[in-house]
């Protein structure tokens, strides 16, 4: 079941003489909301704020142009029991021990090891999530071919060139040298921002120049065999059943891909398996123990409603109706939201351990709430900080993490 596509066909119609495109079959994004922005802002009618809001996009969208693109074949060392082709990157805080082999490493927390940043995948990775993304919304609201054709060099680089694509696993992230090959927990690297780059491609195959149908076939291709390693590898299995943020990014990812690949058994058992973990990890008040317990309290606390308010969105589009899901006990999304709105405000301080807070990271999440019929959330917007770059919402609405990702 893809969304209501009756509105979006009502709204296609009415503008087709500019809109070119197909409708994009985003996962996580409303594409009814990316038709009727554009429609609007072809009108020549639109608000003052979605004409900001594209601006900013743009502005950002440039800056990528001349960047990249990025490969994992860039890095000059390569993983223990891998090849150049495979995702890579070392836990930063892990140091060798005075010994003639290194041996053990230890980590000393907070203190980044530089020899870490060889492994060049883990930077590369979130300036390719980056790219990709703005320059195709930036494709889909002006038309302009440079931007389609760049994320799809971008796209292309990255996941499907014979000289420089990367293998569909995550089997050497994170990795602690002499201690092993890789880590459950390095999946967040791609699960905190891979759907996006699935919505990317969903924009561009569209009818983006420079995005051929062999490309996005290859691309759709790449991501079953990556499902079937997120789906069957230990380290899949183990990331999925983590109790924080890390479990509710790995479902979400999962979901996405799911549905993006056509796998909807997968997506609606994804989508659903949220139900419980509402339940759970939220409480009653809203608050989210598992990240109240960290040094950043409050970057974890938005960071999870990040994939939770994503994992509602796919949701939407295959009837299970996260949004509106209340726990035994009032446990819910929106309550969540409610949780993180008086500091995000300045009405009232975090109380909780933050070693950096930056109230304009829950701009987004503050933002979907509204949406989804969250009065507070709605009232609340006024008083929350943009984001550097611009608020992105009108151009973009579904939740991103703001602040640089870990
Ligand atoms: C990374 O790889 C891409 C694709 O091969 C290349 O265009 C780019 O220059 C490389 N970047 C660096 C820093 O080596
Ligand atoms: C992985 O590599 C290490 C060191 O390079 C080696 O000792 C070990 O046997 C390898 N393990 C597997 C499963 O290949
Ligand atoms: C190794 O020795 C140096 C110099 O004494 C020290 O600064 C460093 O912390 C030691 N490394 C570890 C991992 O203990
Ligand atoms: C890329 O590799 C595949 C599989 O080895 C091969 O079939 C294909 O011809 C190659 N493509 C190019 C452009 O070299
Ligand atoms: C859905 O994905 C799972 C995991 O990769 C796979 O086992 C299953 O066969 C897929 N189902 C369909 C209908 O593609
Ligand atoms: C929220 O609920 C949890 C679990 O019952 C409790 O430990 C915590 O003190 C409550 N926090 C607030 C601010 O009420
Ligand atoms: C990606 O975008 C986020 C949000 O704007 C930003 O915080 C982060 O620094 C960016 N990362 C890179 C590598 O550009």
């Amino acid at each position: 079941m893809w969304l209501s596509y009756s509105t979006v066909a009502t709204i296609v119609l009415f503008t087709s003489r500019f809109v070119q495109a197909a409708i994009p079959k985003t996962v996580v994004l409303d594409a009814a909301r990316l038709v009727a922005a554009k429609a609007e802002l072809r009108r020549h009618v639109a608000s003052p704020a979605l004409k900001i809001a594209l601006a900013d996009l743009k502005a950002q969208a440039d800056s990528w142009l001349t960047q990249g693109p990025w490969a994992v074949t860039n890095k000059t060392i390569i993983p223990p029991n891998g090849t150049i082709h495979d995702y890579a990157s070392q836990a930063p805080y892990f140091w060798p021990s005075n010994t003639s082999d290194g041996c053990p490493y230890i980590e000393l927390d907070g203190q980044v090891n530089p020899q870490s940043k060889l492994y060049t995948d883990h930077d590369e990775r979130a300036a390719m999530f980056n790219a990709s993304y703005l320059l195709s919304l930036a494709w889909w609201y002006t038309d302009d071919e440079t931007y389609g054709r760049r994320a799809g060099d971008v796209l292309r680089t990255w996941f499907l060139a014979n000289a420089t694509r990367m293998n569909p696993n995550l089997d050497h992230a994170q990795l602690v040298p002499c201690e092993n090959t890789g880590r459950s927990i390095g999946i967040i690297d791609f699960s905190q921002g891979y759907t996006s780059v699935l919505d990317a491609a969903a924009i561009l195959g569209a009818g983006a120049p420079g995005w051929t149908k062999e490309d996005a076939r290859a691309f759709e291709e790449w991501n079953v065999q990556f499902l079937e390693w997120l789906e069957g590898s230990a380290f899949g299995i183990e990331e999925t059943a983590a109790t924080n943020n890390h479990g509710t990014f790995a479902l979400l990812q999962s979901a996405g891909i799911a549905l993006f690949t056509h796998n909807t058994t997968l997506a609606l058992n994804k989508a659903n398996a949220m139900l419980p973990r509402i339940s759970a990890y939220i409480t009653a008040n809203g608050s989210q123990p598992q990240e109240l317990v960290r040094t950043r309290s409050f970057h974890y606390s938005v960071f999870d409603l990040v994939a939770y308010t994503r994992m509602a969105d796919i949701g939407t589009k295959i009837g299970v109706d996260l949004w509106g899901y209340i726990g035994p006990s009032g446990q819910s999304i929106q309550q969540a939201i409610d949780f993180i709105i008086p500091a995000t405000t300045g009405a009232e301080l975090w109380p909780y351990p933050e070693l950096d807070f930056e109230p304009y990271i829950a701009s987004d999440v503050i933002h979907s709430g509204a949406d989804h019929g969250n009065g507070k959330a709605r009232a609340a917007l006024s008083d929350v900080p943009a984001p550097p770059g611009g608020d992105l919402w009108l151009v973009r609405p579904a939740s991103e993490q703001l602040d640089p990702g870990s």
